[in-house]
């Protein structure tokens, strides 16, 4: 272990408190945005739901808003399926096959997949998602999803569990992550069915969490792997390391520069509204608010994550004028 690192920890309780409700209130009234459509079951969210959490590395959480409202994890699943799959096949092999450089362009792109050899640029895009799915360990669709099931399940403490109408609301309309399914396996981008790898993916994609889930499985990317209240060791440092770099570069797909000039941490967004941000060393941060701009990032979750950065002083970039 290195003697030295880059981290610290997050202010005391009260004043991490202070700052998450000053959020809500400065933040809550804000309406831009638009609830996601494109998946039906996601269009009848509440666009006024408001929620944050912030689980620190040791432990306790300061929360506000309706931080126990669940919801479809959508793409922040993608970290997670990443962290585990790293955890179980290696390093070396996900980065290879999957790639770890910016598409530029938007989640579900169809010309990202065709303009590199093999499809591939990242996990945090649909393409790469699904390939990463087609990865996982197990022969067949039922044994990876009980990797995938019991992975995420560490990662929030909790077992979690399928949103089913949101399963068969995806399946209906995916016809773009299919047919990315079937450009990646024409390209050799994948390595199971292209079928059963899109229906893993939307599976995963429903599995239901809260705002205070998020910021537990968040936290646990900061916490080096380990879980802050279970105290399992869901995967290794080394690979969270890894998968908060890829975050970093692609979390909030072709406006992950902006996000990164803003906010100066590793977050990833989803369609259903969430944000998680995550501090290493410190801890993590979720936001829910449905309301998203025309990136699919939540319009609330990225003023949450801005503010409370500088506040809580928490941006990887920020120095002082030393002596
Ligand atoms: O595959 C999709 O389109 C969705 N299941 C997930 C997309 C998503 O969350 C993009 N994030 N901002």
């Amino acid at each position: 272990m290195a003697e030295w690192r880059a981290t610290g920890q997050l202010p005391q309780g009260p004043v991490v408190r202070a700052l998450v409700e000053e959020a809500i209130r400065r933040f809550g009234p804000v309406k831009e945005g638009e609830v996601a459509t494109y998946i039906p079951a996601l269009a009848d969210a509440d666009p006024n739901r408001f929620a944050i959490a912030v689980a620190s590395c040791g432990g306790p959480l300061v929360e506000a808003g309706e931080v126990g409202h669940c919801f479809s994890i959508q793409s922040l699943s993608k970290p997670f399926l990443l962290a585990l799959l790293c955890e179980a096949i290696g390093e070396r092999q996900v980065r290879e096959k999957l790639g770890v450089n910016s598409t530029g362009l938007p989640f579900n792109s169809v010309q990202a997949v065709e303009r590199v050899e093999g499809g591939l640029s990242n996990p945090m895009v649909n393409a790469g998602a699904i390939a990463a799915t087609s990865l996982v360990p197990g022969d067949t669709a039922e044994a990876k999803w009980a990797f995938i099931e019991d992975g995420f399940s560490r990662f929030a403490g909790r077992p979690l569990a399928v949103d089913e109408a949101v399963v068969a609301s995806e399946m209906a309309t995916n016809r773009r992550n299919v047919g990315i399914a079937h450009l990646l396996e024409e390209q050799g981008g994948l390595w199971f069915d292209a079928t059963a790898s899109t229906e893993l993916y939307t599976r995963q994609c429903a599995l239901s969490v809260s705002t205070h889930d998020l910021a537990l499985m968040a936290a646990t990317l900061a916490n080096g792997g380990r879980h802050p209240q279970t105290g399992e060791p869901v995967v290794a440092p080394r690979i969270c390391q890894l998968t908060l770099a890829v975050m970093v570069t692609a979390g909030l797909y072709e406006t992950s520069g902006d996000w990164l000039y803003d906010i100066g941490l590793p977050g990833k967004s989803g369609v259903s509204g969430g944000i998680i941000t995550v501090a290493p060393g410190k801890g993590g941060l979720a936001t829910y608010s449905p309301p998203l701009d025309s990136a699919g990032n939540s319009v609330r979750g990225q003023l949450t994550a801005a503010f409370l950065s500088e506040r809580l002083g928490l941006h990887l970039l920020a120095s002082e004028a030393g002596g």
